[in-house]
């Protein structure tokens, strides 16, 4: 694959994590087009199936966080009380009202972001390509992509080949090329190497590193933070997207080693995800993106607040 001097970007990315979700509604063609003009170098699409086999941009499995699924459909969720994107037709789908983010008890996640009545629409992956195709040839610029498998383990268990049919829409799109602007990225590391190694993609890769405990994917996060993890990463893979509190020890401000071994390893670092109204209380906004570019040297940044991460960069 790419050797280092390749893969290490000069001028850090700023990744629009569900667009500019920080102001309207996550993943929403409004949220796109936000961060777009907010100067995002990229923005992120979490990417779930639907029913009748569409790319949909959502970031779970389950709609009754962000949707108001459970007032439309009431009848329609599983036994275990979720309402599952896999279950609804995209036309079912479409009729919903994307919403701010909610927790079990329906309270907003972040209660000072979006407090309008709105309407938003779940958007599909193609929405999304089409809109920001758009806007970068009207305005003769390369923002560019990144989209995310979610949970293909689960999609799997269900009958269902989502990195195949993420990967249909990313070559119908001419995207599946290491030269474009996009990374896709997963935290299953069996199904990165199987995108690179099995289905033979071009497109530039990011390995997420998340916890075990999480449970997030069947990946022994512990053992792809070692070097020798990450030189397995680096096989297939141009960079990692590791969680901040992994590189930066938020209590004791005392840095770890993962991304000069990752940088050692040539792999970009990608962390997530930088949210000014969620900092600790012993850090303010401009001493964690100090540490993450200045001293760290992150290849680049998801967050919530595009604006917020240009304007530091800019100066
Ligand atoms: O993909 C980077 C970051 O978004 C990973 O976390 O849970 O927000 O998808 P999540
Ligand atoms: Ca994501």
């Amino acid at each position: 694959m790419a050797s280092t001097s390749q893969v290490i970007t000069a001028k850090p990315l700023v990744i629009a994590h569900r667009g500019a979700s920080g102001y309207l509604p996550e993943h929403t063609l409004q949220s796109v087009a936000l961060a777009y003009a907010q100067g995002a170098d990229f923005i992120e699409q979490d990417l779930v199936v639907t029913k009748d086999s569409k790319i949909i941009v959502l970031h779970d499995i389950h709609l009754e966080t962000v949707t108001n699924v459970e007032q439309v459909f009431p009848s329609r969720k599983r036994p275990d009380g979720r309402y599952y994107a896999l279950d609804f037709t995209l036309a079912e789908l479409k009729t919903l009202n994307v919403h701010e983010r909610q927790d079990a008890q329906g309270k907003q996640v972040f209660p000072n972001r979006y407090q309008g009545k709105g309407t938003f629409q779940v958007a599909t992956f193609e929405e999304q390509i089409e809109l920001i195709q758009q806007l970068n040839r009207q305005l003769n610029k390369t923002t560019g992509f990144y989209p995310e498998i979610k949970s293909p383990a689960w999609h799997r268990e269900q009958g269902v080949d989502i990195s195949q049919l993420v990967m249909a829409v990313l070559r119908k799109h001419q995207l599946d090329d290491a030269d474009k602007a996009i990374y896709v990225q997963c935290f299953d590391f069996a199904e990165t190497q199987r995108l690179r190694n099995d289905l033979e993609v071009k497109v530039k890769l990011i390995q997420l590193i998340g916890e075990n405990d999480w449970q997030e994917s069947p990946t022994d996060y512990d053992f792809l933070k070692t070097p020798l993890g990450l030189e397995a990463i680096a096989k297939i893979a141009q960079g990692i997207g590791p969680w901040i509190p992994q590189l930066i020890d938020l209590k004791t401000m005392q840095p770890s080693a993962l991304v000069e071994q990752a940088h050692l390893a040539g792999l970009q670092v990608h962390p997530y995800t930088f949210r000014k109204d969620a900092l600790p209380d012993n850090i303010n906004q401009k001493q964690t993106l100090n540490m993450l570019f200045n001293d760290l040297q992150v290849d680049g940044l998801f967050t919530d607040f595009t604006d917020t991460v240009v304007d530091y960069l800019a100066k």
